[in-house]
């Protein structure tokens, strides 16, 4: 059975962490693989949270490092410390609006964090082939959002889809691929990078669509509905991608790239109206009325009117297929957020804590 010794960058956010749980959870049974070693640095900004790594607290696999990617010799000290034989890479600013806000961030922490972590990686795995040992993986986590944006009747994105960011998030995730793409060509490092869709499940920083508009309706509040609410995304269960994320890892090709989706295209508006569903079926004393809390809102500028997915290529591959449907994903998400206020509570806390400059 193959041993791998992780280190999961970004472990504290969203995927991260869900990954993290997957890895010393059901990936030993799914894969046949052992994990003995998951080092999971993250630098722990408003998205990354220790709650989210609560169960793992007695649990001597797991190690939480607090500290940032562009850190060159850190990365260098844990991978040899620990005798990492992989990296899975998620640690990312990943919020659109933010980086439109805000983009310098992005450029750092996505852009020149991915070239860091990619060049440490570089020399730890020649230190590694010198002694024999050719095992190392790298997985570069990325977004359907490279591709930019579809019109209605185009088909989806598949892995030869030209790259067409339209974001400042997008195109430092776009520019962090080159560059994996680069260090395999140039450098022979055994890269291989994921393209996935919407995520949505448990753990998600709630200003995201899925968690903001849970909490907005569980609390009565107006649904902030950009634009006309016809913008289409993908949704995919995060455990769905954290388990093509360890496929891709373990099997997939070096050098090759992956789309990973849902197969589940909807319109804003219609993931809005099923989240109103679910909740008033999980409670049905809240009784919320659609027409009363829906509010269409300003756009978001520059906002990609469609994202579709083909990912044919890692089921015919590595056959990886969704396990969850929509309506299975969103009702346990749903469930998630109404039985883990308390998450919810205490990130929202930190969170003012951080703008008030307190924490
Ligand atoms: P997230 O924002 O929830 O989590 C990101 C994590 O990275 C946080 O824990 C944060 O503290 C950490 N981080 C940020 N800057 C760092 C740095 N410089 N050094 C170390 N850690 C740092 O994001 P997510 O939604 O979990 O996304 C994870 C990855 O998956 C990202 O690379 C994102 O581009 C990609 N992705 C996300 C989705 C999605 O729907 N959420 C879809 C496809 C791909
Ligand atoms: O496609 C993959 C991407 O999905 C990831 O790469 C990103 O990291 C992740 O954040 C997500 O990006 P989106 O911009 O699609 O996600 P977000 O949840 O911000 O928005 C989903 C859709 O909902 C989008 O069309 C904008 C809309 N929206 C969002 C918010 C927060 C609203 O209508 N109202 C809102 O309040």
């Amino acid at each position: 059975m193959a041993d791998r010794r992780i280190l999961v960058t970004g472990g504290a956010g969203f995927i991260g962490s869900n990954l993290v749980h997957y890895l010393l959870g059901k990936a030993e049974q799914e894969h046949g693989i052992t994990v003995s070693k998951v080092v999971n640095l993250d630098k722990l900004t408003y998205a990354g949270n220790r709650s989210s790594l609560a169960s793992l607290a007695d649990d001597p696999r797991h190690v939480l490092v607090e500290g940032d990617i562009q850190n060159s010799e850190l990365v260098a000290f844990l991978l040899r410390k620990y005798n990492l034989n992989a990296i899975m890479h998620l640690a990312a600013e990943s919020h659109v609006d933010r980086s439109i806000d805000s983009p310098e961030e992005f450029i750092m922490t996505n852009f020149v964090g991915t070239f860091k972590l990619l060049d440490a990686a570089r020399v730890y795995h020649k230190e590694r082939q010198a002694a024999g040992q050719s095992d190392f993986r790298f997985l570069h986590v990325s977004t359907d959002e490279v591709f930019g944006s579809l019109g209605p009747s185009d088909p989806a994105f598949s892995e030869t889809t030209p790259y067409a960011p339209n974001s400042p998030y997008s195109a430092s995730k776009a520019g962090s691929d080159h560059l994996a793409r680069s260090y395999v060509h140039t450098f022979h490092l055994p890269v291989v990078t994921t393209n996935c869709s919407n995520n949505y499940g448990p753990f998600q920083f709630p200003e995201k669509l899925m968690p903001l508009m849970i909490q907005k309706v569980i609390r009565g509040e107006k649904l902030p509905v950009y634009g006309d609410g016809s913008n289409v995304r993908d949704w995919l269960y995060v455990e769905d991608h954290c388990r093509g994320l360890t496929l891709a890892m373990l099997k997939g090709e070096i050098g090759e790239t992956y789309n990973i989706g849902g197969k589940c295209e909807m319109k804003n508006i219609e993931v809005v109206h099923a989240l109103i569903n679910a909740v008033n079926a999980e409670r049905p004393d809240l009784n919320r009325d659609p027409a009363e809390l829906i509010t269409f809102v300003k756009d978001r500028p520059g906002h990609d009117r469609r994202y579709a997915i083909d990912c044919t290529k890692i089921g015919r591959e590595l056959g990886w297929q969704p396990q969850e449907t929509f309506d299975s994903g969103m009702r346990k998400t749903v469930r998630w957020y109404l039985d883990h206020a308390n998450w919810i509570e205490e990130i929202e806390r930190k969170y003012q804590l951080q703008r008030l400059g307190q924490a």
